[in-house]
């Protein structure tokens, strides 16, 4: 039984092994970015998310959609946080949906998801900082996410600073090189330059703030419940630690006799 199970535990790694290298032609590069939701008590920063949110609304949401977002979710505690107005506001003047009941466009309220993607080819963002977020560590295994607290997170901001400004045009379609994304070639053009967006906070727009900060948003997306699930882990953790204790002492405790019985004998 345990032979079978090595020697399966052995394929599986081989395996991986063996696609990551297939895959992994092209060596890409992600940056190991320091962000405020790494580690067990790791949690959102607030402003970081807000600003974020703009710099989706204001660049990225031309081409791709967060349709598995509610927009309501944007005043939750934990995450972006802003106010019920704010909220309201926000889906008014950024969205418009479609209305099955009127048969119409109306502005997007706070029941509404985000809409879906628009632009040709631009996958939706909704899930992509979890979708991505296994790529990387020795042979692909992944394991970098556990031991460096690197995810999807690093890996958007990576994809965002990546650009090496080289550009080639196959059947039709431009490319751009990228150091971050697998293969090397993009056809994303470089949305980002730095100084895209203007803060309120009067935080620094250089590219690799502005792209850490929506990489930081896209996490939130598509880990909404992540500090709930630290908390609970913790808790869990905590727990188990206490019950390892007492299984430790009752088990002296109900060989004791015996254990004494033993030493008298011999
Ligand atoms: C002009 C349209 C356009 C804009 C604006 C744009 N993207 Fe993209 N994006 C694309 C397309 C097209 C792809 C698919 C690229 C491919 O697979 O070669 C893509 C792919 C991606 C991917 C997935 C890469 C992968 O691993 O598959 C991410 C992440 C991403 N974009 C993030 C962003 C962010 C963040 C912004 C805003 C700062 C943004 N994009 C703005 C068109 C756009």
């Amino acid at each position: 039984m345990l032979k079978n199970l090595t020697l399966s535990v052995i394929a599986a790694l081989g395996l991986t092994a063996g696609a990551a290298s297939a895959a992994g032609a092209y060596d890409t590069h992600i940056e190991d970015f320091d962000f405020s939701f790494e580690g067990p008590f790791g949690s959102y920063d607030q402003m970081q998310l807000q600003r974020g949110l703009q710099v989706y609304t204001e660049v990225c949401a031309s081409c791709h959609g967060l349709q598995y977002v509610p927009l309501r979710t944007l005043g939750d505690a934990g995450g972006p946080a802003l106010p019920e107005d704010q909220v309201r506001a926000y889906a008014e003047q950024n969205f418009e949906v479609y209305d099955e009941v009127l048969e119409d466009f109306r502005a997007a309220r706070p029941t509404d998801n985000f809409p879906a993607n628009n632009g040709a080819g631009a996958p939706d963002l909704s899930m992509m900082a979890k979708a991505r977020a296994g790529f990387h560590g020795p042979y692909g295994l992944g394991i970098n996410q556990f031991f460096k607290g690197m995810g999807g997170a690093e890996y958007i901001a990576s994809l965002l600073t990546g650009y090496t400004g080289e550009e080639k045009e196959e059947a039709g379609i431009i490319l751009y090189e990228n150091k971050a994304f697998p293969g090397g070639w993009i056809s994303m053009a470089p949305p980002l330059y730095g100084d895209d967006v203007e803060y309120a906070d009067g935080h620094s727009t250089d590219l690799h703030h502005v792209s850490q900060d929506v990489a930081a948003f896209l996490m939130w997306t598509a880990e909404p419940k992540m500090m709930a699930r630290k908390e609970a882990g913790f808790v869990g953790f905590l727990f188990l630690t206490v019950l390892s204790v007492l299984l430790y002492l009752t088990n002296k405790r109900i060989w004791a006799p015996i254990k004494k019985k033993a030493k008298q004998s011999a």
